[in-house]
């Protein structure tokens, strides 16, 4: 492999050119007689706007030098507005700012937060601003961890710790293994070290260089805090849920969260308060809670602790947050965000606000999901005001492996380097494979790359969400395949494989690793699709509607805890059985698609609930169901005993509840009243509502 040499552009602004033409030549003969490790070239420009053409077209561009001379607002003034414009557009490229040594406190005090640094105008030591400049990518682009890795693994030390393959060692020799070692690479077995070598610090206790990696990513991504972690966002959604609440404590959260925020809420005894999303039945895709539902879950339930949502959503939609966090945060709510699919956006305008600048206290990213880390490698950043960071630590701790696989942290510094020096650059080349990709895609006029028009439910087209443009969730209803033969043939026929699919879409996620060539050879295969498209059109699937949330007997944990009853989905005569009719689940039961859970434990069973599950199950379209026990080859649902759900501890929250919404006087609980008015449907509406 020819080793790639970096290039950094370093623009210089300054409309004084008895200034600007000895800074530039100074600065470029630094350039050339000094170590130059990063390419640093300068260019100019005269004016604030001219800088912000090349701020928004130059992805190579690291640095920007501002004459505070700049002719525009005032004196200092448009120096310090340019500064500003470009911090918002690119909060990544670091600013120096040219003056004289008694105006820096009128400038810190305008744009302290934007400006990384001061040059003396009146002491032009061109050598000196150099090695700043060249300093100041050297501390950016840093990787800590990974160099430590990298230096340690080259001091090629003997191994009397583990693990057991000591570098390797146990399985190159081996005539029944040594495959493994050569399919994996002797590097990353050699980098795969124990806690037992000091200077590769601690990930549970960080001091060194995982602390030092971990300010960088908090820098980049615009935190006051980050962590590191290796098992994924469904285990940090975890670690903040058991930091923020006690037993009891009230959550708002979208009932499509990621599993791991319901499993979290098990673990860590909380409230639950779901709030329901929006569903795109005809695509089989759900969209964001509607604003209305969660500005009413906030004024019903002052006394929430947190509110937890997924921004992006896995097909890309985002929500207006700010206000949303505005409303919780004047409640004294706490905000979290799963931002498991969107961990890039700091890093080009198209994408932003991130929800830390929406002002969310915590947000939780997937780092592999989109950008370039391990599997596993994920970050949670902290704006918390009132951050109990012991606290935090100690279920941070709960939850880690004491034995973190170190090139998963090593590639998480990599990662952060990547989008901080080159996400712009990288992530804008993918916006315009994706805007390539979708019109070809739409020229076959078979195949239709949806729009937000098309995946906006009713209730939330006036919201304000957006669409990440880098998901592409193409229509292929018109092609006469089903979603299933187009993933197999793409798989077998052209070597593609897409992210998922619903019965009539599927997805197609681009990032920092979508190329040229993919792009060009998923063009040919759809446009060959669409000429092979089948001249009779499979019937079209229209999703059933999924039950609105019923309502929770008592928490989420003491039902899950119970051994509880396994009682038959179905009866003998393949109807919903009845008897689960008010009984509280144990398990969550999810169904894919949607992903939506259609029961939570210590949530009520009502018929709407089990026909749609029988539903599902007995439709010719297969769907997984996740949650359900298996007895005799026969589904079947873990309910409470009668027994278990009196003695659950968390009882009587929910029986003062169902007496406060009743009549006071009736011994029955209204709730339960309800259920017992709602219909059982028939075995005929069971099946019928599937399919339009
Ligand atoms: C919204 C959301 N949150 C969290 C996760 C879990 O992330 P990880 O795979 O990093 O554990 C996922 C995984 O798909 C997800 O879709």
């Amino acid at each position: 492999m020819p080793s790639l040499k970096p290039v950094s552009r370093a623009l210089v602004v300054s409309n004084d050119a008895a200034w600007l033409e000895p800074a530039l030549s100074g600065l470029a003969s630094a350039s050339a007689r000094l170590d130059n490790p990063f390419g640093i070239a300068f260019v100019s420009a005269r004016t604030g706007d001219h800088a912000m053409q090349t701020v928004k077209a130059d992805g190579d561009l690291q640095l920007v030098v501002i004459d505070k001379s700049l002719a525009g607002l005032g004196p200092g003034q448009a120096a310090l507005d340019l500064a500003n414009r470009i911090n918002s557009w690119r909060p990544e490229l670091s600013l120096y700012v040219v003056l004289s040594d008694d105006e820096r406190a009128m400038v810190e005090e305008l744009v302290s937060h934007a400006v990384d640094g001061y040059f003396d105008r009146d002491e032009p030591d061109y050598h000196g601003w150099f090695r700043i400049l060249s300093a100041e990518l050297a501390e950016k682009s840093a990787t800590p961890f990974y160099d430590a890795l990298q230096a340690y693994v080259k001091m090629a030390k003997d191994s009397w710790h583990s693990p057991g393959h000591s570098g390797g060692d146990s399985l190159k020799n081996s005539p029944w293994v040594s495959d493994f070692y050569e399919f994996v690479g002797e590097n990353l077995l050699r980098a795969d070290l124990s806690v037992s070598v000091p200077m590769l610090d601690s990930l549970l206790h960080p001091t060194g260089v995982i602390a030092t990696a971990q300010n960088l990513a908090a820098t980049a991504f615009g935190a006051r805090k980050t962590y590191l972690a290796t098992n994924g966002t469904s285990t940090t959604n975890k670690i903040i849920f058991q930091t923020l609440l006690a037993p009891g404590d009230k959550l708002l959260l979208d009932r499509n969260c990621h599993k791991s925020v319901h499993h979290g809420v098990i673990l860590s005894d909380a409230r639950p308060i779901y709030l329901d999303s929006s569903v795109c039945r005809e695509f089989g895709i759900f969209g964001p809670v509607p604003k209305a539902t969660i500005y009413r879950a906030i004024k019903e339930n002052p006394d929430a602790k947190a509110l937890i949502l997924t921004c992006c959503t896995y097909d890309g939609m985002l929500y207006d947050l700010k206000p949303i966090v505005e409303a919780a945060h004047k409640a004294g709510i706490k905000v979290i965000i799963d931002e498991a699919w969107y961990a890039f956006a700091r890093f080009h305008p198209a994408f932003r606000p991130t929800a830390l600048e929406c002002g969310a206290d915590y947000v939780t990213q997937s780092i592999h999901k989109t950008l370039t880390s391990f599997s596993q490698a994920s970050m949670v950043h902290v704006n918390d005001p009132e951050f109990d960071e012991h606290l935090f630590r100690e279920n941070f701790n709960m939850y880690a492996s004491t034995s973190p696989q170190y090139a998963l942290i090593a590639s998480l510094d990599v990662g952060r380097k990547q989008a901080m020096m080159e996400g712009y650059k990288l992530l804008d080349r993918t916006l315009k494979l994706g805007a390539e990709l979708r019109q070809k895609i739409n020229s076959t006029g078979v195949f239709r790359v949806l729009d937000i028009g098309d995946l906006l439910p009713d209730e939330v087209r006036n919201d304000g969400v957006r669409l990440d443009p880098t998901k592409l969730t193409v229509d292929i209803s018109k092609s006469g395949y089903s979603a299933d033969e187009m993933e197999q043939v793409l798989f077998d026929k052209y070597n593609i494989q897409g992210e998922k699919s619903t019965f009539s879409t599927l997805t197609l996620l681009l990032g920092v690793g979508t190329t040229r060539s993919k792009v060009s050879r998923l063009c040919d295969a759809m446009f060959r699709l669409a000429k092979d498209r089948r001249r009779v059109p499979k019937q079209s699937y229209r999703m059933a509607e999924v039950p609105h949330f019923s309502w929770l007997a008592c928490l989420p944990r003491s039902a899950f805890y119970e051994s509880g009853e396994c009682l038959y989905l179905l009866d003998d005569d393949g109807r919903p059985n009845e008897a689960l009719t008010g009984r509280v689940c144990c398990d969550q039961v999810l169904a894919y698609p949607p992903g939506i859970p259609v029961l939570v434990p210590g949530q009520v069973i009502t018929p709407p609930i089990t026909s749609y599950l029988a539903k599902l199950l007995k439709g010719n379209k297969p769907v997984e169901v996740h949650g359900l026990a298996d007895i005799d080859g026969e589904y079947a649902v873990r309910v409470l005993t009668q027994e278990e759900l009196e003695a659950a501890p968390s009882r009587s929250l929910f029986l003062q509840d169902d007496e406060k919404a009743g009549d006071g006087d009736r011994q029955q609980p209204q709730k339960v009243q309800q259920l017992e008015q709602l219909p059982v449907p028939s075995a005929d509406s069971v099946t019928e509502e599937v399919h339009d």
